[in-house]
């Protein structure tokens, strides 16, 4: 659980803290070290009130549809195991498929069912999925999320409860929703995800995190009251799936394109802004491609930070090499560990964040020159 924030050490964002200054001044060659080798270098922390071994964690994706992968992430050095997600929709489907006396109006979808995939599609049934949390925690020593997607409240929560049975150390709940109907004002959109959240907290006795989309128009407020509602962590962020046409066929193009480190500075300003007045962990997701983007997340103030297209793209063996990396640096520039290092560049000391935000964009602005 992240400390108090008065407990923590801070950047102010002018850059006058006294460990920048050690840090920007020290030559490398001068660096005394006050602890172990890189190499021994401790990574351990806590997320979600749990301990694990590295911040650096595997995201929500394929991966834990694979056990040997699984094993291997493990040994490569992954702090923690999030699977992929089971669906509200695809709850529904599976109960509307296995008893047809359900009612098909229970869909929660606007009623099309048609557009989401069959369940026969879905890599994990629900069934399939309770025995992967059973068979993984079987041969993991790591702590394994299972992740739940959807928005209102309704009969899949059930499914949290389901998965605490089955042996899951803590629930990443994925609150994917699009605000598109004009008739929904952003209260009531807000109110529905945080009725879900309370309804899958009140189900079970694990940590539950809450996945997000970035676009909430007042998010340290909803950030907050999620917080109220018993979030034990919050994941920064959900990618929204672009929309691509292909313009030879005039269709949808749902091809998915991995991420790159491009992504990071939207969650690292966010992390910044949020971390100071957040009790909860706080998880960085998107754009995490080296060990220099964990420290990024980190002294923005991530307690974890999630890998998943740099695994897929280069599998999971260089994940023992961004931890590397990320022990070295910790090492490097003078910290003793990853609780050391975070927060170190969040907005701590900012009177007004939103007004360093302006500031900052001015800058940037004025400085391009013709
Ligand atoms: C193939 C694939 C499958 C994914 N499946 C899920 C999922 O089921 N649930 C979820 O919350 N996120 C899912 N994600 C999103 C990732 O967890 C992560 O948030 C996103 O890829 C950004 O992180 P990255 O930049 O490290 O890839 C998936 C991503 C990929 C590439």
């Amino acid at each position: 659980m992240r400390a108090h924030p008065a407990a923590r050490a801070v950047v102010n964002p002018q850059g006058d803290s006294p460990r920048k200054k050690r840090i920007a001044t020290a030559p490398a060659s001068r660096i005394t070290y006050r602890s172990a080798p890189p190499t021994m270098t401790n990574l351990s922390t806590e997320y979600l009130g749990l301990k694990i071994a590295s911040p650096l964690i595997v995201g929500a994706s394929p991966f834990a549809d694979d056990v040997q992968a699984v094993m291997l992430l493990q040994d490569m050095g992954a702090g923690a195991i999030v699977m992929r997600s089971l669906f509200e929709e695809q709850i529904y489907l599976d109960a509307l498929e296995t008893a047809p006396a359900a009612n098909p109006a229970l869909f929660p979808a606007g009623g099309e069912p048609h557009a989401f995939p069959q369940p026969s599609d879905y890599q994990l049934s629900p069934a399939r999925y309770l025995e992967q949390v059973s068979k993984l925690k079987s041969v993991l020593s790591v702590p394994l999320i299972a992740s739940l997607n959807g928005s209102r409240p309704g009969g899949w929560i059930d499914y949290a409860q389901r998965f605490e049975k089955a042996g899951a150390d803590a629930i990443e709940l994925n609150l994917y929703q699009l605000a598109a109907d004009p008739d929904v004002p952003a209260a009531a959109l807000e109110a529905e995800l945080l009725e879900t959240l309370r309804l899958v907290k009140s189900s079970v006795r694990i940590p539950v995190a809450v996945k997000l989309l970035p676009y909430f128009t007042s998010l340290a407020n909803f950030a907050r009251q999620l917080e109220a509602a018993g979030a034990d962590g919050i994941t920064l962020f959900n990618r929204l799936y672009q929309a691509k046409i292909d313009s030879e066929e005039r269709a949808e193009d749902l091809s998915l394109d991995l991420s790159d480190s491009s992504e990071l500075p939207a969650r690292l300003r966010w992390l910044a802004i949020l971390s100071p007045n957040l009790k909860c962990s706080l998880a960085a997701s998107g754009g995490v491609h080296s060990a220099a983007d964990a420290v990024k997340a980190i002294a923005a103030g991530a307690d974890a930070v999630q890998l998943v297209s740099v695994l897929l793209r280069h599998g999971p063996r260089v994940l023992s090499s961004i931890s590397e990396g990320l022990r070295r640096w910790i090492h490097d520039h003078g910290f003793e560990s990853v609780d050391d290092l975070r927060d170190t560049m969040n907005l701590q000391r900012s009177l007004d964040p939103a007004g360093h935000e302006r500031a900052q964009y001015q800058r940037i602005l004025q400085n391009w020159r013709i």
